[in-house]
């Protein structure tokens, strides 16, 4: 956890010299039933990209309120999110752009245990589960790692019976 914070403080440090830091308020959408509703006016909409990890982009239409992860399965693009949002794997660990990094809310202690577990950790990786989008985060732009580690799956031992 040291080595990332150190990291993201760094990286934080290097954005604030040029832009204030923006605060914003996220509601809490995380973990559990996730539906679907179209937004229900355009001023609701919030466009981000996806670029995967072959380098595709693909540009959504999301909304206020969406969870990215989510969003990502509604559309077929390769987020994995082992635990559904419950903060027990880094498998929707994505990188947010520079320019929107800076304006999500803090990560919970949660949030970075769990990256630290993840493969190919960078300054501004999150986990996309955890990221809701907000007019603030209008264009964003999220990059899936090359590869993603399911730690309960790929370092399981099963038990004897
Ligand atoms: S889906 Fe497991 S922490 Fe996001």
């Amino acid at each position: 956890m040291l080595l990332r914070r150190v990291l993201q403080s760094t990286f934080r440090a290097i954005a604030n010299r040029s832009a204030p830091r923006n605060f914003s308020y996220t509601p809490s959408r995380f973990g559990g039933e996730y539906e679907w509703q179209d937004p229900k006016s355009e001023d609701e909409i919030v466009n981000i990209t996806y670029v995967t990890r072959d380098g595709t982009e693909k540009k959504i239409k999301g909304k206020v309120g969406d969870n990215v992860m989510y969003l990502a399965h509604r559309y077929d693009i390769e987020v994995e999110g082992a635990c559904e949002a419950s903060l027990a794997c880094c498998t929707c660990h994505v990188y947010v752009d520079e320019e929107y990094f800076d304006k999500l809310p803090e990560p919970k202690e949660e949030e970075e245990d769990m990256l630290d577990l993840a493969p190919v950790l960078k300054p501004n990786s999150r986990l996309s589960c955890q990221i809701i989008l907000t007019k603030e985060l209008e264009g964003i732009k999220v990059t899936l790692p090359r590869i993603t580690r399911n730690f309960y799956v790929d370092g399981h031992v099963p038990e004897p019976h």
